[in-house]
């Protein structure tokens, strides 16, 4: 069966929170066990190309991963990547969610990203039912969807669009026509009416975004916002229960005493399900990243120290230029500066600039230092893991890019799945060729012979510019521990 997936591809990524090493990591401050990584079974449903899970295989050998995508375009294209990339535990299947309980086996992380509320209530409640049936006794189920009332402003360019393009039905009339009729209330729409501003904000992100996002999104044949009170329901009614929200900034009540908690206790009964429903209509929140497990043992939200053993913290950070008034002085990538006088925190920090993760088990007796490092991770500043990265930031004698990313490069994709589990662009289509030259069998001579006989330059230049190259791509966590040898 053909479905408009087939007709007009949709960007597909790796999601960073998608990640069972950090969605495990969550649980686990959560006072939850979880399934090791490398240790474990991945079912994404609506996985279109697989690009996802694919770059979760990567870096976990001994793991298994099945995705299933009702369009078979998709799944045949990323069939063919993983096996260029010669991913032998990941397999795509064509299947409807409404017959994915007959799936063999239980999954510990089931994912379900960018489709609970772009499908109708019959594969909403199969999907649940899904994952009712399927997850392992420590699973985590990952959902992510539109949610009311923050869509409410997304909604009227629903309105809009529908009632623009009611007569058009090719795809890529639609998208041009889509184009257009934004712009044209773009120009018009004013910043100082509150309802207008909203919408030129929601537009203008609709423009920024791949055209073919907005033609599958709020465009789609369906397009559905939910409200989470509603998809807890759905779950409890599958015998799971709401664990949290994947995103860190909604993290804050649920891992420390909260103030907000206890002051809605009286509207919400001390449900943490309906105080986060509270929570929506407080921040308009437009979108969710909802984890369930298996109903039964109490979930304790606030975190121990002792639940950071075994859990990695990796941050982008620098000391801050200048003398700060404290003894230690950060500065995070998205510009979030932080000093402190305290040695351990500060030491700890301080690592964290210079190595890619740090183990935690040591800081477990220095609640303080939990404390703010906990702080930090729900402001988006650190990173928590069950793992270590496996990207490599120094280029070895004989480079390993990661398999996905080169088979991606193979394709002439310029979006590549990267180690951190983002996504990068790499647009000029030089790094297509040199990146599948970095399988672990070349030197950097002979990356330099490559770059003279593709690119026209002299040896004593190419020696010049290939570790800038290499750089660059390490730099974009491209390059792969040579231990992960594919
Ligand atoms: C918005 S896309 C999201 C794709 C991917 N999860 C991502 O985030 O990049 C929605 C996906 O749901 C798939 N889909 C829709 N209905 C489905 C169904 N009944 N069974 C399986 N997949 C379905 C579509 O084919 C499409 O690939």
């Amino acid at each position: 069966m053909s479905t408009v997936y087939d007709r007009v591809r949709y960007p597909n990524w790796p999601s960073f929170r998608t990640h069972p090493a950090t969605v495990g990591a969550l649980a686990r401050l959560l006072g939850r066990k979880c399934a090791p990584f490398n240790q474990c079974r991945v079912l994404e449903v609506a996985c279109s190309e697989g690009v996802n899970i694919a770059s979760m295989a990567v870096a976990a050998p001994a793991s298994e991963f099945l995705g299933i995508d009702i369009a078979e375009s998709p799944i045949l294209r990323g069939a063919e990547t993983i096996a260029w990339a010669g991913l032998d535990n990941v397999k795509l299947r064509v299947a409807d969610i409404r017959d994915a309980q007959a799936i063999d086996g239980e999954y510990d992380y089931i994912i379900a990203h960018g489709v609970y509320s772009w499908v109708s209530a019959d594969v909403r409640a199969a999907l649940m039912a899904t994952i009712g049936k399927k997850l392992s006794a420590n699973g985590v189920a990952f959902i992510s969807y539109n949610v009311f009332p923050g869509c409410r402003v997304r909604e009227t360019i629903r309105d809009y669009l529908v009632h623009v393009l009611r007569d058009i039905a090719d795809p890529q009339q639609r998208m041009e026509a889509a184009r257009a009729a934004l712009e044209y209330q773009i120009s018009g729409w004013s910043e100082d009416h509150p309802f207008q501003k909203a919408l030129l904000e929601a537009a203008r992100d609709n423009l920024e975004r791949p055209i073919e996002v907005l033609f599958h999104d709020e465009m789609g044949e369906v397009w559905e916002p939910q409200f989470l009170s509603d998809v807890c329901a759905a779950a409890r009614a599958q015998g799971l229960d709401y664990l949290a929200d994947a995103h860190p900034s909604l993290l804050n009540d649920g891992l420390f005493p909260s103030v907000r908690f206890e002051a809605a206790r009286k509207h919400t009964g001390g449900d943490w399900a309906e105080f986060e429903q509270w929570l929506d209509f407080t921040d308009m929140r437009p979108f969710r990243w909802s984890l369930f497990c298996r109903a039964g043992e109490k979930i304790e939200r606030i975190a121990t120290p002792d639940r950071v053993v075994g859990l990695h913290a990796s941050a982008e950070l620098a000391p801050a230029p200048g003398p700060g008034k404290k003894a230690f002085a950060f500065r995070g990538k998205s510009g979030i500066e932080f000093e402190t006088d305290d040695a351990a925190l500060g030491g700890l920090l301080d690592r964290l600039t210079r190595e890619p993760a740090v183990l935690l088990d040591e800081y477990a007796q220095a609640p303080e230092v939990v404390e703010a490092l906990l702080r930090l991770y729900v402001n988006g500043a650190v990173t928590i893991s069950t793992e270590k990265p496996v990207f490599a930031l120094t280029p070895s004698e004989k480079p390993l890019a990661s398999p996905l990313a080169r088979a991606q490069a193979r394709r002439g994709e310029a979006m590549l799945a990267a180690l951190n589990h983002k996504p990068v662009r790499m647009v000029d289509p030089f790094w297509n060729s040199f990146l599948q030259q970095l399988d672990g069998t070349h030197t950097h001579e002979d990356l330099a012979q490559f770059m003279v006989a593709e690119g026209g330059k002299t040896i004593e230049e190419a020696r010049l510019l290939i570790p800038n190259a290499l750089k660059e791509v390490a730099g974009n966590r491209l390059l792969i521990q040579n231990e992960f040898l594919f």
